[in-house]
């Protein structure tokens, strides 16, 4: 892992040089003739004015057609767009090279946004026969790279037999990736207008091959995107989940289906705050703020390809997960002592109810300081020593922000960090940053990218873990979050806190509820340059020093993610409510989460937010015992929610699902063993199974382990059956073993109260275990008839 820490342009021309190629002098953009406004149907309309109020004055300096209909209009097409032919740049040569092309660009105007790129060399680097690389960036700065944590620029291979060809000419604007095998364009800004390339604005639109596109988070959605009028913005943000808000991760990768069962992947290479807009054209337009403009294609052909042609750019082959947190996980915000967590930890345990870890949220910390222990679970120690004696296990929250305001020399975290200078700092780089989060005055935030970082946090980590025993890690609250809007005396009027284009992030500003852009970190790089990395980073961390704590595998579990993530740990999806709506956006998630090749995720079973009800969580904690990760976590001001304390028919639902789940452990840790192996994703959407069946492209409530499991959890209320899907071939019921020969039809299957639809697929031998109380319990034999045995258990 090693991020770019190169200057940025910023950076360049706060220091007083002069970015080479940069200049003001560019004219405005010609008024368009009207003849390249006309004919332009809505949907491949792209937005010339967003963010804002347009005049027709205003639009056409920006070269723009305008066109104020008011009759019959759709509100969400663009009244200022861009006309047919906006050649902002132009080619000055183009050269084929044995690896792929590279080509010169002259800017032929200004652009709204302040300090245009003049001058642009754009590399198409053919890396293997299905993966091309595409960056843009300014001629004499070829250091001006993105935060993005790659190991290096992707090698060019010479001699690739490259499943694409790349049209690109001189009297047009932008270039074409086709598949070769059927001539399909697949990533087109050929002659599309908005191609803008500044100092802190970088805009490219593509027409898309279909509308069946899936990915770009984290923002709630459903895995397959609405491509109507859809701006999704890409900033880590300490949210509850939810439609149009930006949330905890930060992933600009979509997979798109083409039809014929053909599928490519893209990912923008840039790690800056990022806008993408997709619309009916279908067409797709990222707007940033930093770095560089780059992308990296994938050509499948699979679903699945693409997802292992993803991870595999982005360094990422997540490691096979300890096999006890594949169990069942139990938590909440809100235990008052340590005798009420023992209390529910007994009567989960005596209901039978299969259980592996206990976890604790930040009630155990005294005044909410990290690495402390309050008085009201004085012994935790002694209970973590029983759960040990037991195979369970204990797993606490740790939050990255330090209190700033503790007595000094009675708080080691505090002076340590002091010591080693640890901490973000503010714009002058002379002091430390003061936010304020948990803690009752102040708020520090360690510096994850600080060269003694791994020092620091291990010696935290350790003080701790002298203390009480724990066994893996959960580490909350790292957008980063901030319950200030950037510093106890706010941010700087810069640059960076407002920058020329501010995406459509929530709260309207980038300090909102974090830190101040302006901020520093080690080297003297700006939070505005990997704010949507800090939750990554401090997972790295963590994860490298709970493997050296524990001396075994890492068990982290994160709320901010970005690319990579899934190296180190697994992913909760965060304060979720306590609705059948957002139940059912859990199953997306699960599919959002393996494209972005973190195969250890699940959201907090019954929901987080807001009462539960004994049906929803009925329902929930039949689906959540098969989410990869699975825990069942709410909120301080809400019900007890674990299985036993929401009456029988709760416990017994969850009983019965998670005795399946632990009966099926040893396949899914199969598929954890060939995602580490080949990057293989464990959950899928039965389209990544199917790829020939369109039928299955948006199918968004069935969910698959591998090949072989298929289940359809009740996602609405009071309903007793699912409209089951079950695509061409043989299935099995789980429970009954009939054998369904379908002709890729649906099935109206009996889901009673206490059972979860499940299928097999014909031609599988799914290992299973007799369940036992923990996933410790392995001496069980390895059986292949374990439904039947299990109906037989009762
Ligand atoms: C926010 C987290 O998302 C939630 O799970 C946790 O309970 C609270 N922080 C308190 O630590």
């Amino acid at each position: 892992m090693y991020f770019e820490h190169n200057l940025s342009n910023t950076d360049r021309i706060e220091s007083g040089e002069e970015e080479i190629g940069v200049e003001q002098s560019l004219p405005y953009p010609p008024v368009p003739d009207p003849s390249t406004c006309v004919n332009i149907e809505d949907g491949l309309k792209f937005d010339c004015f967003p963010r804002g109020q347009v005049t027709e004055k205003d639009c056409n300096q920006r070269g723009c057609c305008y066109t104020n209909i008011t009759i019959n209009r759709d509100p969400k097409v663009p009244i200022c767009y861009y006309p047919k032919t906006y050649n902002s740049y132009k080619y000055t040569n183009i050269t084929i090279k044995d690896w792929g092309i590279v080509a010169t660009m002259a800017a032929q105007f200004r652009s709204p946004y302040p300090k245009d790129s003049v001058n642009l060399v754009l590399h198409i680097i053919y890396i293997d026969e299905n993966t091309v690389y595409i960056k843009m960036n300014t001629t004499g700065n070829t250091k001006n790279q993105n935060m993005w944590p790659l190991a290096d620029d992707p090698v060019p291979k010479i001699g690739v037999k490259s499943a694409f060809d790349v049209k690109i000419d001189m009297n047009s604007t932008g270039f074409q990736v086709m598949r070769k095998s059927n001539g399909k364009i697949i990533f087109d800004t050929k002659n599309l207008g908005g191609f803008i390339h500044t100092d802190q604005f970088f805009q490219i639109s593509s027409k898309l091959p279909s509308k069946f596109i899936y990915g770009l988070g984290e923002q709630r959605s459903s895995f397959l995107r609405d491509v109507n009028w859809n701006t999704i913005s890409l900033f880590t943000h300490d949210s509850i989940p939810l439609d149009n808000v930006n949330g905890y991760g930060f992933h600009p990768v979509y997979l798109c289906m083409e039809g014929g069962g053909l599928s490519h992947g893209v990912v923008s290479l840039n790690s800056y705050p990022t806008d993408i807009i997709l619309q009916p054209g279908p067409a797709i337009t990222f707007r940033t703020i930093g770095g560089i403009l780059a992308f990296v294609i994938f050509m499948g052909p699979t679903p699945i390809d693409v997802v292992k042609q993803y991870t595999s750019v982005v360094n990422q082959r997540a490691p096979i997960p300890p096999y006890w947190a594949l169990g069942f996980h139990l938590c909440r915000f809100g235990y008052k002592s340590l005798a009420d967590v023992e209390k529910i930890w007994n009567q989960t345990v005596e209901a039978g109810i299969p259980l592996d870890t206990q976890w604790a949220d930040l009630d155990y910390m005294k005044n909410r300081n990290d690495f402390t222990l309050d008085d009201k679970f004085k012994g935790l120690d002694k209970f973590v020593d029983k759960l040990h004696k037991k195979g369970m296990h204990f797993v606490p929250l740790v939050d990255p922000g330090i209190s700033g305001s503790e007595t000094p020399g009675t708080y080691p975290p505090y002076d340590d960090g002091m010591n080693l200078k640890i901490f973000v700092m503010d714009s002058s780089g002379k002091k430390p940053f003061i936010g304020k989060v948990w803690n009752s005055k102040t708020t520090l935030f360690p510096d994850f990218t600080h060269p003694r970082i791994i020092e620091y946090w291990f010696n935290q980590l350790k003080r701790f873990h002298d203390m009480v025993p724990f066994d893996g890690a959960w580490i909350d609250m790292n957008e980063p979050s901030n319950f200030l809007n950037g510093s106890l005396t706010g941010c700087p009027n810069n640059n960076w806190e407002h920058p020329p284009y501010v995406p459509t992030v929530d709260g309207g500003f980038l300090s909102y509820r974090t830190l101040c852009m302006s901020s520093l970190h080690w080297n003297g790089v700006k939070h505005y340059d990997i704010h949507n990395l800090y939750g990554t980073m401090e997972m790295i961390v963590t994860s490298f020093t709970m493997g050296m704590l524990r001396n075994s595998r890492p068990f982290v579990i994160s709320r901010s993610s970005a690319p990579s993530l899934g190296n180190y740990g697994g992913h909760w999806t965060g304060d979720v409510r306590s609705t059948w709506d957002d139940m059912k956006h859990s199953v997306a998630d699960l599919f959002s989460f393996s494209l972005f090749g973190v195969p250890l995720v699940g959201a907090d079973i019954c929901g987080f937010n807001g009462n539960t009800s004994v049906d929803l969580c009925q329902r929930w904690s039949q689906l959540g015992a098969f989410y990869p990760f699975s825990r069942n976590h709410n909120s301080d001001d809400t019900i007890a929610q674990d299985p036993v304390s929401l009456g029988d028919a709760v416990a017994s639902a969850a009983k019965k699902a998670l005795k399946i789940r632990y009966m099926l452990l040893p396949y899914l840790y199969t598929l954890f063993a060939d995602n580490a192996n080949d990057r293989t994703p464990v959950v899928q959407p039965l389209f990544f199974q199917f790829p020939e069946d369109a039928e299955t492209y948006s199918i968004m409530t069935q969910f698959m382990w591998g090949r072989s499991l298929l289940f359809a959890p009740v996602l609405e209320e009071g309903m007793t059956y699912v409209k089951v899907y079950l695509p061409k071939g043989v299935w099995y019921n789980g429970y009954t073993k009939e054998r369904i020969l379908s002709k890729g039809q649906y099935f109206a299957t009996p889901a009673p109260l206490d059972t979860i639809p499940i299928f097999t697929r014909g031609g599988s031998i799914i290992p299973e275990q007799i369940p036992g109380q923990t996933t410790t319990e392995r001496y069980n034999p390895i059986m292949s008839s374990g439904f039947e045995t299990f109906v037989q258990l009762g």
